[in-house]
């Protein structure tokens, strides 16, 4: 890697889809990070309490759980990583929506009309690590997806928030990011995303679309 300003890309850095000689290099990543999730969240069953212990004791099945989900093809473990010389630096989880249902039934798109899961492929969240933040890993990683997405004749969904005072509120993906990118607001119920008429957008949790052409400047996949 070069020595990048703030803001830089990573130009030796490219986006690929996971595959299986990736696994080790994306646990390192979420190990290097002290991210226990291991990107199971959407598929926990249990409480919220069941989810903090298990990330607090035993983060390892977590990790474990992802590796079996990739090893037998589900859409629980798909997504694009970024590669940087040795490292995995970068992880985004891209499924198709039906295969997050957990997403769904979050009290802020519960009553949301959002149509048939069968076109819609999801952003379920995304890790940088720590040491490579600010230098446009996580635009490599969206514009990967939406690639990936527009290929396969696919709308892509992102679910950010639109405050994230620190880079863990992001862990969806930064709003200003997507909108960059050219995803828009999805309102299938009008305009609630200026619920007082002030032309200002306040909705705290739009989701947003990417139209299968809608892509722009994605840059080449390695
Ligand atoms: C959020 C995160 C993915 C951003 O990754 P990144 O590689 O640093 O982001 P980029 O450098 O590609 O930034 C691209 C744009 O996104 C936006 N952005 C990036 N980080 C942001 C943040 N923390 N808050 C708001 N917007 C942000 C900016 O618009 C930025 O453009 P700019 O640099 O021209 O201002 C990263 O900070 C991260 O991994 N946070 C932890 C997430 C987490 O906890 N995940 C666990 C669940 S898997």
């Amino acid at each position: 890697m070069s020595t990048p300003g703030p803001g830089a890309l990573i130009v030796e850095a490219h986006a690929h889809r996971l595959e299986r000689r990736h696994l080790a290099g994306l646990r390192e990543l979420f190990q290097r990070a002290s991210c226990p999730c291991h990107c199971r969240y959407w598929h926990f069953d249990g409480t919220k309490n069941d989810w903090l212990m298990r990330c607090a004791t035993s983060p390892d099945d977590n990790a474990d759980a992802f590796d079996a989900d990739f090893e037998r093809g589900d859409d629980a473990a798909q997504g694009v990583v970024v590669v940087a010389g040795e490292d995995v630096v970068g992880w985004l989880k891209l499924a198709p929506r039906a295969a997050v249902p957990k997403l769904r039934q979050l009290p802020v798109y519960r009553n949301l009309p959002l149509g048939d899961d069968a076109d819609v492929w999801s952003i379920g969240c995304m890790l940088v690590d720590p040491a490579r933040r600010g230098r446009g890993v996580a635009r490599l990683l969206v514009a990967a997806a939406a690639r990936l997405s527009r290929a396969a004749g696919k709308i892509l969904e992102a679910y950010p928030t639109r405050s994230a005072p620190g880079p863990e509120d992001a862990w969806r993906g930064p709003h200003e990011l997507f909108v960059e990118l050219g995803f828009t607001p999805f309102e299938p119920n009008g305009a609630q995303d200026d619920p007082l008429g002030l032309g200002a957008p306040t909705h705290a949790y739009p989701v947003l679309r990417l139209p299968p052409n809608g892509v722009q400047r994605p840059p080449p996949l390695g």
